[in-house]
């Protein structure tokens, strides 16, 4: 059985102040919520993840983090390694996230290299991959999603994919308000499974939870998430809301 995943991406968004009040709605959305083989994951920034740990202890809610450096420590100004996230009681983390690809330049091969570390130590990782619109409508989008985990991931065991969670996030649906159809979703997870399948083998590909991500909102997370590759999903903008993304949590 797979598990299910709902995560919240906040981005570069909410003040020490803002997580606070965030996090008190949200645990009261959620209160008395029963979930069965379901993770709710949210992911606030660095600096007030070791608040938000202390106060989702005995919660539904698992926390996090965006990034981590490659290296495991050393001379790297402005980054945070694998063990001060493990230290603070992050086990999760997000990698390969378009925005990271696209405005800090993270190649496959950084990528590659992050998984490994992260996984090496321990923690789970959320890897997010997808085509930019040009690639749909040249009809690459299946190549370059092949592509792209091919380069970071195909290289690991089949072992390490029990830490793994993939995120399907065509770049055009991200923050646009256009999400992919339901179908489309399906379409390219299932393909997702079937590459998997050839590198590795059908039993990991069934087992690998596969999130999409891009523009799910409380109105149309229901049809995405009833799809049958569809495991649930990675939400930005309406993982900043408590009533919406609690909303999106209720949906799986
Ligand atoms: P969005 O972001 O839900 O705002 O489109 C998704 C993401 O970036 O993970």
């Amino acid at each position: 059985m797979r598990q299910k995943v709902v995560a919240g991406n906040w981005k570069m968004n909410n003040t020490l102040g803002e997580t606070k009040k965030l996090l008190k709605s949200l645990k009261k959305e959620l209160k008395g919520l029963k979930l069965v083989d379901t993770r709710v994951i949210i992911a606030p920034s660095f600096v007030n993840l070791q608040h938000t740990v202390k106060k989702t202890e005995n919660s539904i809610i698992e926390v996090s983090a965006q990034n981590l450096h490659q290296a495991t420590n050393g001379a790297f100004t402005g980054e945070i390694s694998v063990d001060m996230l493990l230290d603070i009681g992050v086990n999760t983390v997000i990698l390969g996230h378009s925005e990271r690809r696209a405005y800090f330049n993270e190649t496959d091969e950084a990528l590659a290299q992050k998984v490994n570390t992260a996984i090496g130590s321990g923690l789970d990782v959320i890897f997010c991959f997808g085509e930019q619109l040009e690639d749909r409508q040249n009809e690459k989008h299946f190549e370059i999603v092949e592509s792209q985990l091919k380069e970071a991931l195909f290289a690991l065991s089949s072992e390490a994919y029990k830490n793994i969670i993939l995120a399907y996030e065509p770049v055009w649906a991200i923050g646009t308000g256009q999400t992919a159809t339901a179908d489309q979703a399906q379409e390219m997870h299932k393909f997702i499974r079937s590459i998997l399948a050839k590198n590795y083998d059908e039993k990991l590909a069934n087992s690998v939870s596969i999130l999409y991500g891009g523009s799910v909102k409380p109105n149309n997370a229901e049809e995405i998430f009833s799809k049958p590759d569809v495991d649930g999903g990675l939400i930005g903008g309406a993982s900043l809301k408590a009533k919406d993304f609690s909303a999106i949590v209720k949906s799986i």
